[in-house]
């Protein structure tokens, strides 16, 4: 079930086509987790065939970001897969994606914003800046191309009629879903509820970074956003009110990167929230950035 080539991927997805069959994809970058694990299982569940890619892409990782630490545990990953009922795992290297053209130069880490210096060859899939000069875009120039790109790339290898996003990623799945509507891709996007621990932490690869003491502390985000969603149903709808009710949560191990409020389908600032708010929370403690977000209704 493990396939590593674009050729083998693309003759097993025709064969079931042919047969009449709906083929489901779920993009990951492995370090699988019961997150990834439910976006499997909506996809076994709607789907004839579930096809869940592993890649580490680089082009989305900035210069001074966790490319090199960041977890690879493809053994694992594929028992997870199989044990779920997985069709196919498809695992290319980055030779296979990114070096068989005829500049065989990849594109550099930091994706189009660091071509710009390196003079690379490559074609950029790039999202509007409105969606992405804020929330995670501000810290992290260059990211939301890098996703894009390699999510078109394997829209077009593998060709799914649904693929899988969980809304853990809240700015990414809006940004897909604007390149979907945008570029007329003739697959559905389908969002999946985030997935936490015991404690409300949402899952993340990056979680294992975490010391102990640093898992406690990374409990801030969802007591944040809890508290937030508990004033609004209360009747505070000032969004300037509600946000400064997260200071009472913060303390010096954290440091905060954003907390906003946006609409969930544009992401446009709100300064009045209602029940299309999305609250977005970036938070950096124990030295690993965490995201979370939670919809107000
Ligand atoms: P990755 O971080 O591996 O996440 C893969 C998918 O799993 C994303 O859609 C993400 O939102 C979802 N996911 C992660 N943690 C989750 C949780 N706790 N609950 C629900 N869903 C969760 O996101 C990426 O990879 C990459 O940017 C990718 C889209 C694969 C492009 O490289």
């Amino acid at each position: 079930m493990l396939k590593t080539k674009i050729a083998d991927i693309r003759k097993e997805v025709l064969q079931w086509k042919k047969e009449g069959l709906s083929v489901g994809l779920v993009p990951t970058m492995g370090a699988l987790h019961q997150g990834h694990l439910s976006l499997i299982k909506q996809s076994l569940k709607k789907c004839d065939r579930t096809v869940v890619s592993v890649f580490v892409n680089p082009i989305q990782f900035g210069p001074a970001e966790d490319l090199d630490k960041y977890p690879r545990t493809l053994e694992a990953d594929l028992e997870l897969c199989k044990n779920a009922g997985v069709d196919i795992v498809f695992a290319p290297s980055q030779n296979e994606m990114y070096e068989n053209t005829p500049h065989p130069n990849p594109p550099p880490q930091g994706g189009r914003e660091q071509s710009r210096l390196s003079n690379d060859f490559f074609t950029y899939v790039i999202p509007p800046f409105f969606y992405t000069d804020k929330l995670c875009g501000k810290s992290r120039p260059g990211h939301f191309d890098g996703v894009c790109t390699v999510v078109m790339k394997l829209f077009n290898i593998v060709q799914p009629d649904y693929a899988f996003f969980g809304q853990k990623d809240a700015q990414q799945l809006v940004i897909i879903r604007k390149m979907v509507q945008d570029l007329n891709i003739p697959i559905e996007i389908v969002s999946c509820p985030i997935v936490r621990d015991e404690n409300g932490l949402a899952l993340s690869s990056r979680n294992q970074y975490l010391s102990e003491e640093g898992r406690k502390q990374a409990l801030v985000l969802n007591k944040i956003l809890t508290n937030i969603r508990a004033c609004y149903n209360k009747g505070i709808q000032d969004v300037k009110a509600l946000g400064e009710t997260a200071f009472a949560f913060l303390n010096e191990h954290h440091e905060l990167e954003y907390l906003e409020f946006v609409d969930k389908n544009t992401l446009e600032n709100k300064t009045k929230a209602d029940d299309d708010t999305l609250v977005l929370i970036a938070v950096k403690t124990d030295n690993v950035r965490l995201i979370d977000n939670c919809f107000m209704k």
